[in-house]
C-alpha cells in the first residue's frame, strides 16, 4: 500500500470509525503484514453468514445438514494445530522476575525484533494474499465498569466468526471506542502468507513456527502460526487471563479462570459461585449442571463457563462478569446424560472443530452416544468403529471443540449480561485427581483456602499440547493463563482479604473440590455431573451457616449424614474412600507441594510457607 495515502485510507476504514489512533494502528498493520486487504467486522448477523459461506467455499467450513444441524458448520485443522502451545506462549515482561518462573519469557526488544522489526521479522510479509479482519470486541457487557474492549486484527476469517459467538463483537463497539477509547490491541497471523497464484490450504497455519505472545506493561498481544482456539482468538486466554490478570493486580481486581453459576434453593435463595478448575476438566458441565430430581426445587444456572472478571463493589463484596458471550467448550465426552443443557445449546448455530462428520451431515465425537456405522473422521479419512477397535484411532480429536452463543444455553442466567456483576458467595478450586484429594473441603480461613488453590494439582488433559494424565500442580487452574509472577498473584489475593474486611463483614468462604477420585478398579468412584449438585448444596448451606462437616488438619469436610442423599444409592463405605484425607498420602503431597513452593521461592509470601507448617504440623502420626 502506499505509504503516501492517508491512514484512513491505508486502513480502509469505514466513515463511522473516528478513532484516529486505531486507524493509524490498522494502517500501520496492514502495511506491516503486506495484507492484501482490510476488512472491518460490524458484528451483524448477515456478515456471519457471509462469512461461514466464505469459509465454506474456500473448503474451511463444511455445512451441516440443516435438517439435523442448522446453520452450524465443520471445521477440521491442520493435525499440527489442534490446542494450546503452551510452550511457545511467552509473558515478555521487561524484568525476567515479573514474569516469574512458571511463564516463557523473552526481553520485549528482542522479541519485538523477532516479530516485527528484524529483517526477517514474522509478521513482516505474513498476511501477503490475505485479508486482515478487524474485529472490535468487548469483553464484557458493553458499557459495563468491569468490561474492557479489545481490537484483534487477524488474517483468519475462521477467527472473525468465532469471535462473533465468543464475544460482543462489531460495529457497537466501535461506536463505545468514540474518538479515543482504550483498547487492547491484538495481532494474529496464521503465518502462512500466500505468493501470487498460490491455492490456498483448507486450514493455513505455520506447521512448524507458533508464538503466543504478551507485553504486559504495554498490554499488547501478537499471535502468529497457529489459527486454534485460545492461540487464535485472542480476547479469550490471551486478554481475558494473561494480560487481564496484570491488569487486574494494578488496579485492584481478579481475571480468574472460573465459571461463574447461580444457584437457587428451594426456598427461592439465590447464591453466586465462582469455580477454577484446569482446562477440561468439566468446567463446562459443572456451569450447566441440572440437580437430580430427588434434589426438588434446586437450580443451576449459567453465568459463565470458563473466566471470570471479579472486581470489588463499594459494599465491600465482589462482583463478578463473564467477559465472554460464548461456550468454546471440548466435545468429546459431553452427552444428554453428562451436559443435557450443552447438547440443547448445541442443537442449532454452531461451529464445530475437529469432530467427526457423519454420513447423514451430522458430527459425532467419543462419548456422544451411539457410534456411526460410518464417519469420516477430523483428518478426513474413513472411519467405522472396527477401524477403531483396531486401530484405537478417535474420530473426533479429544480437543475437539464446540463454539455457540451463550444465548443457546437453556440455561442461562438471566443475570448473565448485567452490567454490574453478580455478587459472589463461594470459590470453589477443583482438579482432577485420582487419589489423595478429597470429596470436598472448606478452608477455615481465607488464607487456608489461598494455600488449597495455590498448590492445586491436576492431571494433565489434551486442551494443551504435551504428555496427558501427569500431575502437575497449577496453582488457581491458571499455571498457563497468569500473566505474571505467580508468587505476586498469591500475594495479590491474599491482600484482598483485608482490602474486602475493611468495607464489608463476609468474605466468600473458599472450598477444594475433586470429582476424580478412582477406587482399585480405576473406576470413577463419584457419579459426578448432577450428582455434584449435592455438594454444592452443602456448599451453600455451609454459607448460610445451615450445613455441619468435621474439621480435619486442612479444612472442613461433611460426613456422610451432612450430605443429602436423596434418590442415589451411595454407601457410607464409598463416600468413607472418597473424603478421606489420608495422613500418608498428605506427607507425600506435601512433598509435592514444595517441589512448586521451591521454584517460587524468591517472592514467595511468607503466609504460604506458614499455613504449610501449620498443615504438616496438624497431620495425625
Ligand atoms: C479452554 C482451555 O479452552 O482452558 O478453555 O484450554
Ligand atoms: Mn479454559
Amino acid at each position: 500500500m502506499n505509504q503516501a495515502m492517508p491512514a484512513r485510507e491505508r486502513a480502509r476504514a469505514p466513515e463511522h470509525v473516528h478513532h484516529a489512533r486505531l486507524i493509524d494502528w490498522v494502517a500501520q498493520i496492514a502495511a506491516l503484514t503486506e495484507a492484501a486487504d482490510v476488512y472491518w467486522c460490524d458484528g451483524s448477523d448477515a456478515e456471519y453468514q457471509r462469512l461461514c459461506q466464505q469459509l465454506v467455499d474456500a473448503g474451511t467450513f463444511t455445512r451441516l445438514n440443516p435438517a439435523k444441524r442448522p446453520n452450524s458448520f465443520l471445521a477440521c485443522s491442520d493435525p499440527s494445530d489442534v490446542a494450546r502451545v503452551e510452550d511457545r506462549t511467552f509473558i515478555c515482561s521487561q524484568q525476567r522476575d515479573d514474569a516469574g518462573p512458571t511463564n516463557n519469557w523473552m526481553d520485549p526488544a528482542e522479541m519485538r525484533q523477532l516479530l516485527q522489526t528484524g529483517d526477517k521479522a514474522l509478521f513482516k510479509g505474513a498476511m501477503r494474499g490475505r485479508t486482515l479482519y478487524v474485529i472490535p470486541f468487548s469483553m464484557g457487557p458493553l458499557g459495563s465498569p468491569i468490561s474492557h474492549i479489545g481490537v484483534e486484527l487477524s488474517d483468519s476469517p475462521y477467527v472473525a466468526v468465532n469471535m462473533k459467538l465468543m464475544t460482543r463483537m462489531g460495529r457497537a463497539v466501535l461506536d463505545l471506542l468514540g474518538r479515543d477509547g482504550d483498547f487492547v490491541p491484538c495481532v494474529h497471523s496464521v503465518g502462512a502468507p500466500l505468493q501470487a497464484g498460490q491455492a490456498d490450504v483448507n486450514w493455513p497455519c505455520n506447521a512448524s513456527t507458533k508464538y503466543i505472545v504478551h507485553y504486559p506493561e504495554t498490554q499488547e498481544i501478537w499471535s502468529y502460526g497457529s489459527g486454534y482456539g485460545g492461540n487464535a482468538l485472542l480476547g479469550k486466554k490471551c486478554f481475558a487471563l494473561r494480560i487481564a490478570s496484570t491488569m487486574g493486580r494494578e488496579q485492584g481486581w481478579l481475571a480468574e479462570h472460573m465459571l461463574i453459576l447461580g444457584v437457587t434453593n428451594p426456598e427461592g435463595r439465590k447464591f453466586h459461585v465462582a469455580a477454577a478448575f484446569p482446562s477440561a476438566c468439566g468446567k463446562t458441565n459443572f456451569a450447566m449442571l441440572i440437580p437430580p430430581p430427588a434434589l426438588a426445587g434446586w437450580k443451576v444456572t449459567t453465568i459463565g463457563d470458563d473466566i471470570a472478571w471479579i472486581k470489588p463493589g463499594d459494599d465491600g463484596r465482589l462482583y463478578a462478569i463473564n467477559p465472554e458471550a460464548g461456550y468454546f467448550g471440548v466435545a468429546p465426552g459431553t452427552n444428554a446424560e453428562t451436559n443435557p443443557n450443552c447438547m440443547r445449546s448445541l442443537e442449532r448455530d454452531v461451529i464445530f472443530t475437529n469432530v467427526a462428520l457423519t454420513d447423514d451431515g451430522d458430527v459425532w465425537w467419543e462419548g456422544m452416544g451411539p457410534a456411526p456405522a460410518h464417519a469420516v473422521d477430523w483428518q478426513g479419512r474413513d472411519w467405522t468403529p472396527q477401524i477403531a477397535a483396531e486401530s484405537g484411532v478417535k474420530a473426533a480429536h479429544p480437543n475437539a471443540r464446540f463454539t455457540v452463543a451463550a444465548t443457546n444455553n437453556p440455561a442461562l442466567d438471566p443475570a448473565w449480561d448485567d452490567a454490574a456483576g453478580v455478587p459472589i458467595d463461594a470459590f470453589i478450586f477443583g482438579g482432577r485427581r485420582s487419589t489423595t484429594v478429597p470429596l470436598v473441603t472448606e478452608a477455615r480461613t481465607w488464607r487456608e483456602g489461598i494455600y488449597m488453590a495455590a498448590t492445586m494439582g491436576s492431571e494433565t488433559t489434551a486442551a494443551a499440547v504435551g504428555q496427558q494424565g501427569v500431575v502437575r500442580r497449577d496453582p488457581f487452574a491458571m499455571l498457563p493463563f497468569c500473566g505474571y509472577n505467580m508468587s505476586d498473584y498469591f500475594r495479590h489475593w491474599l491482600d484482598m482479604e483485608h482490602k474486602l474486611q475493611a468495607r464489608s463483614s463476609s468474605l466468600p468462604r473458599i472450598f477444594c473440590v475433586n470429582w476424580f477420585r478412582k477406587g482399585a478398579d480405576g473406576k470413577f468412584v463419584w457419579p459426578g455431573y448432577g450428582d455434584n449438585a449435592r455438594v454444592l448444596k452443602w456448599m451453600v448451606e455451609r454459607v448460610e451457616g445451615r450445613a455441619e462437616g468435621e474439621g480435619h488438619f486442612f479444612g472442613v469436610s461433611p460426613r456422610y449424614a451432612d450430605l443429602d442423599w436423596t434418590g442415589l444409592d451411595f454407601d457410607e463405605q464409598r463416600f468413607a474412600s472418597i473424603i478421606d484425607a489420608d495422613a500418608a498420602a498428605w506427607r507425600a503431597e506435601l512433598a509435592l507441594h514444595d517441589e512448586l513452593l521451591g521454584k517460587l521461592a524468591q517472592r514467595l509470601p511468607a503466609e504460604i510457607r506458614a499455613t504449610r507448617q501449620a498443615i504438616e504440623a496438624a497431620l495425625p502420626n
